[in-house]
């Protein structure tokens, strides 16, 4: 091939070592898993993209662009008002934080304007609250947003985030050869391993291969990532939470047995208190995402959100069930009445029985709280000494002690959420109720 100038002879010349370095890797990386001990539970924190986008015009939006304030801002209300507390840990900048331009040493740099202190110094102020503090990249010759890609300098952006004290790297994956996508962010967890600082991995590449027909490889995933997008972005819309959980579930005896301490299948952010969801709809969705161990990681306006929002988002047995040890994807398991049931084994396992997280979601719009009835059997529930169930958004209060056959009557708004807890008894224990 003929090159016309300096640019075309560099892109050949990387583009030849890339292609190498990929059939070395492709052979050496099969025996290897991801071990970095991280993401045990799946991770909890704060990302910017749903409710702040890429807005740059800190003008026009002083309180709303992607700026250090902004990030500051969060970190503040994250220890003050008991996210930290409640378990949230990573806040993580999303697209349109960069520079157009690399430095003259080819690094990536921060747009000046926006983040004049550098993003080592708002990570150290992140880590000064006793938080952790996330980027993004992309792996592609731009970003989504069209700042610069990393394709060409993963190993060189690996060091520059474990420099700047990064603790979670989301690399997305727009602008980008989708068929070498399997082996390239493997490259680049090798890149992030070497450079010794431990870095949750959270990857993008189902997303860019399910949505055109290809079945990502999700055991590679799961030793490669510590946490994957598997399908679209959400917006601020009920329609996105629920064409979103008509993919995982269409798809969930395929995916769920992926995700596990270490490794997640990702649904993607809470969009919680902002303005699509109504109240009901706010519990749904977090009643789901703890049941299906997704990654809660809200994208809100901490500084204005309503306290009854807030309060969903910070509801500790809900976290709980999300957070279980066991790390066990809930399914789907009944449609009936137009209301989705999925369930989630979770602790406390008892002679044997384990305890199930029931998550109920109605796509009812009839207006009055619908009755619903089932029995414990319908969902595999089958501890014939029964189960004490309790309502998890009613202060875990016990709502029916029964056995799997006996009907269970569960009220549910329209489009809302339910969330239960379903306790094995065994004839010790019934005895004492
Ligand atoms: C790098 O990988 C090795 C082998 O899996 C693992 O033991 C180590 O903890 C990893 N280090 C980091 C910093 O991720
Ligand atoms: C979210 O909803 C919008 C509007 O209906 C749609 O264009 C978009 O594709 C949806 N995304 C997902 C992931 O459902
Ligand atoms: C997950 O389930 C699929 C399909 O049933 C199966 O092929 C695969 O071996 C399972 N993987 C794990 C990690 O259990
Ligand atoms: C629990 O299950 C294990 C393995 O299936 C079995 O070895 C053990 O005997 C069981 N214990 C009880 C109390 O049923």
């Amino acid at each position: 091939m003929f090159c016309s100038n300096n640019i075309c002879c560099l892109r050949m010349i990387s583009t030849t070592y890339f292609t190498a370095s990929f059939i070395l890797l492709a052979t050496v990386l099969q025996t290897q898993a991801l071990n970095n001990g991280l993401a045990l539970t799946p991770p909890m924190g704060w990302m910017h993209w749903q409710r702040f986008r890429c807005v740059v015009d800190c003008t026009a939006y002083p309180d709303d662009c992607v700026s250090e304030k902004l990030f500051r801002d969060m970190a503040d209300r994250m220890v003050a008002d008991g996210y930290k507390d409640a378990g949230y840990e990573y806040v993580i900048i999303d697209d349109c934080w960069a520079s157009k331009e690399r430095t003259t040493h080819n690094k990536l740099q921060p747009d000046p304007e926006r983040f004049p202190s550098g993003i080592k110094a708002l990570s150290d102020y992140v880590h000064e609250k006793g938080l952790k503090f996330g980027i993004y990249a992309d792996y592609g010759t731009q970003t989504c947003a069209g700042y610069p890609g990393s394709i060409e300098y993963l190993e060189s952006d690996a060091q520059t985030f474990a420099d700047w004290g990064v603790d979670y790297l989301k690399l997305d994956g727009c602008h980008s050869e989708v068929l070498t996508m399997e082996i390239g962010y493997g490259l680049m967890g090798r890149y992030l391993n070497e450079t010794g600082r431990p870095i949750v991995y959270s990857c993008s590449w189902p997303a860019y291969q399910e949505p055109i027909g290809i079945q990502a490889n999700y055991a590679r995933l799961a030793e490669v990532c510590n946490l994957w997008r598997n399908w679209d972005d959400i917006d601020d819309a009920w329609v996105n939470v629920t064409s979103i959980l008509k993919w995982f579930s269409d798809n969930q005896d395929r995916i769920a047995n992926y995700s596990g301490p270490g490794h997640w299948n990702d649904p993607d952010m809470l969009i919680i208190g902002n303005y699509g969801l109504s109240y009901e709809q706010a519990k749904a969705q977090m009643a789901i995402w703890a049941i299906m161990a997704a990654p809660l990681i809200m994208s809100v306006d901490l500084r204005t959100i309503e306290p009854k929002f807030r309060d969903i988002l910070l509801n500790k047995d809900v976290i709980k069930i999300n957070q279980d040890p066991k790390g066990i994807q809930g399914k789907l398991v009944l449609t009936k009445d137009k209301i989705d049931i999925w369930t989630k084994p979770i602790n406390p396992v008892i002679d044997n029985q384990t305890s199930i997280a029931i998550g109920l979601l109605s796509h009812r719009v009839d207006g009055y709280p619908y009755r619903l009835n089932f029995t414990l059997s319908d969902l595999n529930l089958d501890n014939k000494s029964g189960y004490i169930i309790k309502d998890i958004y009613e202060n875990s209060t016990v709502v029916e002690i029964a056995k799997p056959d006996n009907t269970v009557f569960i009220k549910i708004k329209p489009s809302g959420g339910v969330l239960l807890t379903a306790t094995p008894l065994n004839p010790v224990n019934v005895q004492k109720v």
